[in-house]
């Protein structure tokens, strides 16, 4: 038969098609993302792509499928496990984005060194030669899944041995991949990356939202026939989504994304959509000589550096999901030479900022007006939730006053437009973690109404307003 070729325009936002060339989306309302695809679909070229033979789906009654958890893979990188909810699910497909050079490829380089003692893995690389994976292999350290003691040691360097079932191969066509996988058949491919992966079929170049979805749907259809499980890495595109993010989101069982400042050793692996656990899991890693490490106490990582007693540094407990972290937070300020005073954050959002200087000026007399503000959130962490505005607020206020926040104590809050501090979720656990850390005081909103009593190891003082706050964290001559 003869192959259909056709030109659509593609919003490479949502994957919306249009027959004709639009500024604007109808799909997701953004611009200038529709791009011209010449779209070409050989009738012949099958989409079932089977390990043995056909697969058909059967009907059963809901009675008769059994309620036992879905079996669970397990990973021997706990940090990675947790995000994944506790293990692979077989047959599961899972998008691991980040910014290039964030250190996608090193973990799953190590996630399969260590995974291909229990089967065969295959990783696919479209963007480096198998000599460089071997060279970044030698280098990295993998925990040894067969050894028990690789639980408590964390990392074992890696001994020269490497897992005979690890297979490594450079291509970018699927199809290719596919005849691969056949041969192999892998319990666990890694596609490196989804964006580097084209269909030949397809005439839109590689990365392109047609061929972004395509390569994502028949690693899909092949995940849930055969039961392999496919971890795909997606490159994100400056304006911080994966190429075709919602397209791929939503074929994808689990969205991870591996985040971090580029030139802080800390990276931050989160869970934004997971069909088979909780979102917004973390696991916290840091980049090293030899590869990613796993910091199971990370809150103890982020103040390691602390200077004690230094004005303009504050400790906050946020939470990143079910965990809570302690971090500290540094403000400077600095008088405006000409011009606009300047609102620096790095690590908490900008506008947030703007709010808690106007706050700080307006209602508790800290005079910011002719202040450059720099804040700073130790680690290369970025905080969404506004429990960290009293540690930044009262990091802003030690610097201008020089004056030390005490030591021993923590500041979980959110501060509002009166001044006023407002209660915060998850309270027990972030004091649980504090005090677990050695901290003896927090300073938190005072509580409307009294709920269970606060954890004994450490005491609790209430505030109303921020200026109380600051009175009772503050060490002033
Ligand atoms: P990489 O995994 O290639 O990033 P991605 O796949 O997300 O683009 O990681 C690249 C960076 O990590 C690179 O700048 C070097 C650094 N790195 C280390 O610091 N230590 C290591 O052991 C390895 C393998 C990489
Ligand atoms: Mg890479």
């Amino acid at each position: 038969m003869m192959a259909k070729t056709y030109s659509q325009y593609v919003c490479q936002q949502c994957g919306r098609r249009s027959a004709r060339q639009m500024g604007r989306c109808p799909g997701c309302g953004e611009w200038n993302t529709l791009v011209e695809e010449i779209i070409e679909r050989k009738p012949s070229a099958a989409t079932h792509i089977t390990r043995s033979g056909g697969h058909r789906s059967t009907p059963r009654r809901l009675s008769e499928i059994s309620n036992e958890a879905e079996e669970r893979i397990p990973v021997p990188i706990e940090e990675f496990a947790r995000v994944l909810g506790g293990g692979i699910v077989p047959g599961s497909v899972v998008l691991i984005g980040g910014d290039p050079g964030i250190g996608k490829s090193t973990l799953l380089l190590q996630t399969t060194l260590a995974m291909a003692e229990r089967g065969p893995v295959l990783y696919v690389s479209g963007e480096e030669s198998e000599r460089q994976i071997k060279m970044r292999a030698t280098r990295v350290s993998f925990p040894v899944a067969s050894s028990k003691t690789a639980k408590t040691e964390g990392t074992e360097a890696h001994t020269g041995k490497f897992p005979e079932n690890l297979y490594l191969v450079t291509e970018t066509s699927l199809d290719v991949i596919l005849e691969h996988i056949e041969n192999i058949k892998p319990d666990l491919i890694v596609i490196d990356s989804v964006q580097t992966t084209y269909l030949p079929e397809l005439e839109s170049s590689a990365g392109s939202v047609s061929q972004v979805r395509e390569t994502a749907s028949r690693l899909r259809e092949l995940a849930k026939t055969t039961g392999v499980t496919v971890f795909l890495i997606g490159h994100v595109t400056k304006e911080g989504t994966i190429a075709g993010p919602r397209v791929l989101e939503h074929i994808v069982d689990a969205v991870l994304y591996l985040e971090g400042d580029r030139f802080q050793t800390y990276r931050l692996l989160r869970t934004v959509k997971n069909r088979y656990g909780a979102t917004s899991e973390v696991g916290v890693f840091e980049m090293r000589e030899r590869g990613l490490v796993e910091i199971t106490n990370p809150s103890e990582a982020f103040l390691a550096e602390r200077m004690v007693n230094a004005p303009g540094s504050a400790i906050a407990v946020t939470m990143e999901g079910t965990r809570p972290l302690l971090v500290e937070i540094q403000g400077l300020t600095s008088p405006t030479n000409f011009g606009n005073p300047r609102r620096t954050p790095n690590g908490i959002d900008f506008n947030r900022l703007l709010l808690i200087s106007a706050v700080l000026t307006r209602r508790v007399g800290v005079r910011l007006a002719e202040q450059d503000v720099f804040v700073n959130v130790i680690g290369g962490l970025k905080i969404n939730e506004p429990a960290a505005d009293l540690a930044v607020a009262t990091a802003i206020a030690s610097s201008i006053k020089d004056a030390p926040v005490r030591a021993d104590t923590v500041l979980i809050g959110e501060v509002g437009l009166s001044g006023e501090l407002r209660m915060v979720g998850q309270m027990p656990a972030r004091l649980r973690e504090a005090e677990k850390l050695g901290f003896k005081q927090a300073i938190v909103p005072r509580r409307l109404s009294k709920g269970e009593p606060w954890p004994k190891g450490i005491s609790v003082i209430e505030v109303r307003s921020l200026r109380e706050a600051l009175k009772a964290a503050l060490i002033e001559e």
